[in-house]
């Protein structure tokens, strides 16, 4: 069996967040199970197109709508990744130092084009074709309607919806973008009065995946407009838990970090990268800290933090470190509270990837006050480095988190309200004063397994299931 994901992010060549992590190491560990795994993506222009070496496998045009594009594919000269990854470089379009914009529909429908026309040159065609979020949701819709990718609609496509708050809705102008079909389908492509590219991705996907199980069932309540969608073809759609890449994630190796370490080491470990982080942002180390890492956004609950830290910081109880960017709004308010109170709080705006191992490493607490959350891989990361999550119980934070008055090793809270994020970072500082037992927590959840071993092989079953032969 063989499979390609296509997605527009994948880690460590284009990440925004964790569909490029995901995308990034799903495939490693389905080729461990004898599963040829491929990633075909945009060629974008950023670090890792600049410091590597490409060759064209393959070259043409496409059409999309008025206009004619040239384009190739394109492979990496050595092989310096864990998997086969295909670039597809279409100059005007792609070729540019970001992966989103305002506008994708030309962007990403292009590359969808390009992706299917090399398709169909293929002798051996994949198994499986595995797109991830409204990116890459025409596909299934393609290949079940065009007509020139009939020789190509035997083969299973799944879905798997990252984040459904996004949709990449146009408007049906653009109809002429796709390659002919039988236009009385074009109710398939349709939602709510507009070509919704997620939609007709649920709609035409052989399977559709949300990346946690409880996600499923909360987007077939609410799903930014496809709730009904969702509920009605519920049939199809199943919930599997994301993994992390344990090797990239791992503190005994990572390169990024302070001193490493594992769970036998761990007091020692976690106090020195503790020390380094609260040198680097003028905290004392013996307050606990509580860091967040993410995008500064709604979903996120990001808005937030500016009341919780007003309300939490005078009693210099703890302190808080934030990294992320997002929300200008949310950005300034979060830079203006720096000078007010240094000493026990600091953020840093911008992306910075070793910044986020150096905090997952020295922090002792996470938190994760998401409004939606379909999977959360901050929350595995900080499990695995020893640092006790806090987090509002949604999506797959409900699915991995276990608050500990349930028996567990985690904060959580049901509201993503002020005050109970508030009222839980208290319980967690009440928590940290219990020596002995924040110590044992902390050990304790470093050996929690979320490698993709299990989730990897979910999906495997998964094509097994629809395989054409
Ligand atoms: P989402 O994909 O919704 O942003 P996830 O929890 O799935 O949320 O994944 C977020 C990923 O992006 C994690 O790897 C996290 O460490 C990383 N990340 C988010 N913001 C930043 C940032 N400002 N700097 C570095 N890494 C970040
Ligand atoms: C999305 C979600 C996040 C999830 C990630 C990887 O960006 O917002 O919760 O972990 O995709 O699946």
């Amino acid at each position: 069996m063989n499979v390609i994901h296509v997605s527009a992010e994948c880690y460590p060549i284009a990440k925004v967040g964790g569909l490029g992590d995901v995308v990034g190491s799903l495939p490693k560990y389905q080729q461990e199970s004898e599963v040829g795994a491929k990633v075909i993506m945009p060629f974008y222009d950023n670090k890792f197109s600049s410091t590597h070496k490409f060759k064209s496998v393959y070259e043409s045009e496409l059409v999309l709508g008025q206009d004619i594009h040239a384009y190739k594919i394109l492979k990496l000269k050595k092989d310096v990744l864990d998997i086969e990854v295909l670039f597809v470089d279409i100059p005007k379009l792609l070729f540019k130092d970001f992966v989103y914009s305002e506008d994708d529909t030309a962007r990403f429908t292009a590359f969808q084009i390009a992706a299917m026309d090399w398709l169909l040159t293929l002798k051996e065609k994949p198994s499986i074709i595995h797109c991830h979020d409204h990116h890459t949701g025409l596909i299934p819709f393609m290949a079940q309607e065009c007509f020139k990718y009939e020789s190509l609609n035997q083969i299973p496509v799944i879905l798997t919806i990252h984040n459904a708050q996004y949709q990449g809705w146009f408007s049906h102008d653009k109809v002429h973008y796709l390659p002919a079909f039988d236009i009385s389908n074009n109710g398939l492509l349709d939602w709510d009065g507009m070509i919704n590219p997620l939609a007709a991705g649920i709609k035409c996907a052989w399977r559709v995946t949300t990346v946690s199980p409880s996600y499923m069932k909360e987007l077939q309540q609410a799903a930014n407009g496809l709730e009904g969608l969702l509920d009605h073809e519920k049939e199809k759609c199943v919930g599997i838990l994301n993994g992390i890449d344990s090797e990239v994630w791992n503190p005994e190796t990572d390169e990024f970090i302070i001193k490493n370490y594992s769970a036998k080491n761990i007091q020692s470990g976690k106090t020195a990268n503790k020390k380094w982080l609260c040198k680097e942002f003028g905290f004392s180390a013996s307050k606990p800290l509580f860091a967040f890492i993410g995008r500064l956004v709604y979903e996120k609950g990001a808005e937030l933090l500016p009341e919780v830290l007003e309300e939490i910081l005078p009693k210099k109880e703890c302190s808080i470190l934030i990294l992320g960017s997002g929300n200008p709004e949310v950005e300034s308010a979060l830079e203006n509270l720096k000078k007010k109170h240094k000493g026990v709080y600091n953020v840093f705006i911008g992306y910075d990837e070793k910044l986020s191992h150096l905090i997952y490493s020295g922090t002792d607490f996470l938190l994760m006050p998401s409004r939606v959350e379909p999977c959360g891989l901050n929350q595995l990361y900080s499990l695995r480095y020893g640092t006790i999550p806090v987090v509002r119980s949604i999506g797959g934070l409900k699915d991995t988190v276990i608050d500990i008055e349930d028996g567990g090793f985690g904060f959580s809270h049901s509201e993503a309200s002020e005050n109970d994020i508030l009222q839980t970072i208290t319980r967690a500082i009440e928590f940290y004063k219990d020596v002995p037992k924040f110590k044992k927590t902390r050990k304790y959840i470093m050996s929690i397994d979320h490698s993709w071993d299990v989730s990897a092989q979910q999906y495997i079953d998964l094509y097994n299931s629809l395989k054409s032969g």
